[in-house]
């Protein structure tokens, strides 16, 4: 059995769709279209399609927390003439990898571990953010976007997401770097191989020379196509590289080939109980979001030349809104990390107690729950995050998972320090512009609409204006107090 019809039987991409429309898009726009997955790893939540089960419900029965995770996938065309596979789509890392026909296999030996020498992004990241005990051991992991955690055996060695044979296509090249490609996972599985450039297709977008990773060792049955920052590709990123550079990926490459006027991309999770969402590479629309459009820095996380990484902004409060009353909570400044690659919310451990706290709730240690118990709230209760001036108001429903007589479960997951993650439960109620020219991210309030009002981007982003608190960047941390005005 092909594993990846699976994907195709979602049903949202229409077969050869992609090589229809490539001459088309839309000038100077590019969307790619992509399905939304829950799961505990890529492999079950691509094989099944259970979307209610990770969308806050306040069903009897709490739901095990740390296996919820994200995924969004997309079908791409890869190669003369396109070999279909489908990915998981990751703005938490910055290359396209594929596994080679035959490179996948199933055995966990230590001699393959020794293979694999990239280094661990997640290890270098949880001494800025770690997950204080308890609920997530995949919290490292789900930081570098597609949690790949604690998978099963694989019955058949078969990639779930498609393999791709270099030899059956006319416009493939190795390209003859010293070094490998070779990545490891927070779970150490692991991808190894070399890079080569092929022709591309994805949504209405088509590239030439696209720098792809091929693994031909791998355990790792899921592709990947990171677009983030160069600074996050493996090929400068990894461990004990002779040469390591940074190369042009997708997003810049849309820019070289004039795809996109601007390397700047919006992203549409769509509602919660949607399971399709956008991402516009080089457009805004107009009709996803309501209010204000609002600029923010995105904070330097490397102390040297290319200082962008990662796609973090200064939160500088947050509050709870109901249909009464409004509360602010704190407006000690942290760290958010706008991170579609993890479901839940993780903020510092002070943050998190006092929205517990604010709804008569309390941290539950026995090792089987280890998460926030609140009475069940109400569904117009609101979790308000304040940027500087503006807020995002998500819905307090898409933190709860699960109930037990009346008393729900509140999906935050406490962390050390000042480094929050704004995952899906944040990011659904977001519509998010990750502008990598500017190095800015714009934010307003998503609006769930079927009508479209596209603009590309040419310059500024365009409708947006800076934050009112733009320039009060978070600069240290500072011991959390209660108080302040976020409304
Ligand atoms: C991949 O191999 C590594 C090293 O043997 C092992 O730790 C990891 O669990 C394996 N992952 C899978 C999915 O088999
Ligand atoms: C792709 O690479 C080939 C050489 O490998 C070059 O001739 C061609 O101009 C490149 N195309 C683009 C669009 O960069
Ligand atoms: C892995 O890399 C480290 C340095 O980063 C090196 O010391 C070690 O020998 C390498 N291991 C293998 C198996 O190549
Ligand atoms: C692969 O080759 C292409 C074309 O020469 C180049 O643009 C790209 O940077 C190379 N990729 C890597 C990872 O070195």
């Amino acid at each position: 059995m092909k594993l990846s019809s699976n994907i195709l039987n979602f049903g949202f991409f229409a077969a050869g769709a992609a090589q229809v429309a490539l001459a088309d898009n839309g000038g100077g726009v590019g969307r790619i279209p992509f399905s939304k997955h829950y799961g505990k790893n890529a492999e079950e939540a691509l094989q099944n399609v259970p979307l209610e089960r990770a969308a806050g419900n306040k069903n009897e029965g709490m739901v095990d927390i740390t296996n919820q995770n994200v995924y969004y996938s997309a079908n791409i065309y890869l190669g003369t003439p396109g070999q279909e596979l489908s990915v998981i789509l990751d703005t938490g890392s910055s290359d396209l990898w594929v596994p080679q026909s035959g490179g996948f296999h199933c055995p966990r030996s230590s001699e393959e571990v020794a293979k694999g020498n990239g280094s661990t992004i997640a290890s270098q990241l949880s001494s800025v953010a770690r997950a204080e005990g308890g609920p997530s051991p995949s919290f490292t992991t789900t930081l570098i976007g597609p949690s790949l955690a604690a998978r099963d055996e694989q019955p058949d060695c078969q990639s779930v997401t498609g393999n791709f044979d270099p030899s059956s296509s006319s416009s493939f090249k190795k390209n003859n770097t010293v070094d490998g490609f070779s990545i490891q996972y927070g779970d150490y599985s692991y991808a190894n191989g070399y890079w080569a450039t092929d022709d591309l297709s994805v949504g209405d977008i088509a590239v030439k020379n696209m720098t792809v990773a091929v693994a031909d060792d791998t355990n790792s049955s899921v592709a990947v196509f990171g677009i983030s920052y160069r600074g996050l590709e493996s090929s400068i990123y990894s461990g004990n590289l002779q040469d390591p550079h940074e190369y042009e990926n997708f997003p810049y490459l849309l820019k070289d080939q004039g795809i996109v006027k601007r390397n700047a991309y919006s992203l549409y999770l769509n509602s919660p109980s949607a399971s399709d969402g956008s991402i516009l590479f080089g457009g805004v629309d107009h009709d996803k979001y309501s209010g204000n459009l609002y600029t923010l820095p995105i904070l330097e996380t490397n102390g040297d030349s290319d200082p962008w990484e990662r796609f973090v902004v200064t939160v500088q409060g947050v509050g709870i809104k109901g249909s009464q009353e409004q509360t602010t909570l704190t407006t000690t400044p942290f760290v958010g990390l706008l991170d579609s690659g993890t479901t839940a919310v993780y903020l510092p451990e002070p943050v998190a107690q006092m929205i517990a706290n604010a709804y008569n709730g309390f941290f539950d240690d026995d090792p089987e729950v280890q998460a926030y118990i609140i009475p069940c709230p109400s569904d117009d209760e609101k979790l308000v995050f304040n940027f500087g001036g503006f807020n995002i108001e998500t819905s307090l429903d898409n933190y709860i998972s699960g109930s037990s007589d009346g008393q729900c479960l509140l999906n935050i997951i406490p962390t050390d320090g000042y480094m929050g993650i704004l995952g899906d439960f944040f990011l659904r109620d977001a519509y998010v512009i990750y502008d990598m020219d500017n190095n800015e991210i714009s934010l307003a309030q998503a609006k769930f609409d079927s009508s479209e009002n596209i603009e590309a981007i040419t310059g500024p982003i365009p409708g947006a204006t800076r934050a009112p608190g733009y320039s009060q960047i978070f600069s240290g941390p500072e011991p959390f107090q209660t108080g302040g005005n976020i409304f």
